[in-house]
């Protein structure tokens, strides 16, 4: 099985290096962000928000609360990678632009919500756990759009949430769920390490 989305995804690693004078426009930034947030997300909730810190005064003030990871400073750009806990209330204003195009009829706007009521309003965990599903999404598809433009990326849980949370004003409902890396890459990275053996992680029943 081959073709360049399968090539992208076989070639990619988390990078360490990368070319400090190597930066991105905010128009590049951007369009990262948009083929980000073409990733699904529960019942189209949409609950994230991207923080792209780019400049050197924001990267000063977040690599000291991110175990100075070198990727931090080096990088062109390092998202902070938002998920916001599940809320069923913003649904009909989600799916407005849907109706408005005539992809779905209005009527079918409580179907939506009235199950996503039941499902989160009740339940904290599930709350924070569709948060933290929809940043890892729409990071991902970040990480592999970089890499298609042939950009490193690397993810990175190495940092302190509460810290980062205070420092660049998260909201209450507001989890940081991991930090995004983008930029030129210099030579000495990695390649992609190999994984276990597919026996071991997958079940055919
Ligand atoms: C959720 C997550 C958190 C990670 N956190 C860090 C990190 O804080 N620092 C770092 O250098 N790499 C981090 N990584 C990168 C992993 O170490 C890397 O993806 C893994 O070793 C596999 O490497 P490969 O993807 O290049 O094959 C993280 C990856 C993920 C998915």
């Amino acid at each position: 099985m081959s073709n360049a989305v399968i090539e992208c995804i076989l070639n990619r690693s988390a990078a360490k290096y990368y070319d400090p004078a190597a930066t991105l426009s905010d128009d590049q930034i951007r369009e990262l962000v948009r083929i980000g947030t073409s990733a699904p997300t529960s019942f189209h909730l949409q609950n994230w928000r991207f923080i792209a810190v780019r400049t050197s005064e924001a990267k000063a003030r977040l690599s000291p609360i991110a175990w100075n990871q070198p990727a931090i400073t080096d990088a062109a750009v390092t998202f902070i990678i938002c998920g916001q806990l599940a809320d069923s209330s913003v649904i009909p204003e989600r799916l407005a632009p849907l109706v408005e195009a005539g992809v779905m009829p209005e009527t079918m706007v409580p179907e939506w919500e009235v199950p996503a009521r039941d499902l989160y309003m009740e339940y904290p965990q599930r709350q924070r756990d569709e948060a933290v599903r929809t940043g890892t999404f729409g990071a991902a598809a970040m990480i592999y759009a970089a890499r298609s433009l042939g950009l490193g990326s690397t993810p990175m849980i190495g940092f302190d949430a509460e810290a980062v949370h205070r420092e660049f004003g998260l909201a209450d409902d507001e989890v940081p769920v991991m930090l995004l890396s983008i930029g030129a890459e210099s030579p000495g990275n990695w390649a992609q390490k190999p994984r276990r053996p597919l026996d071991e992680v997958l079940d055919l029943i």
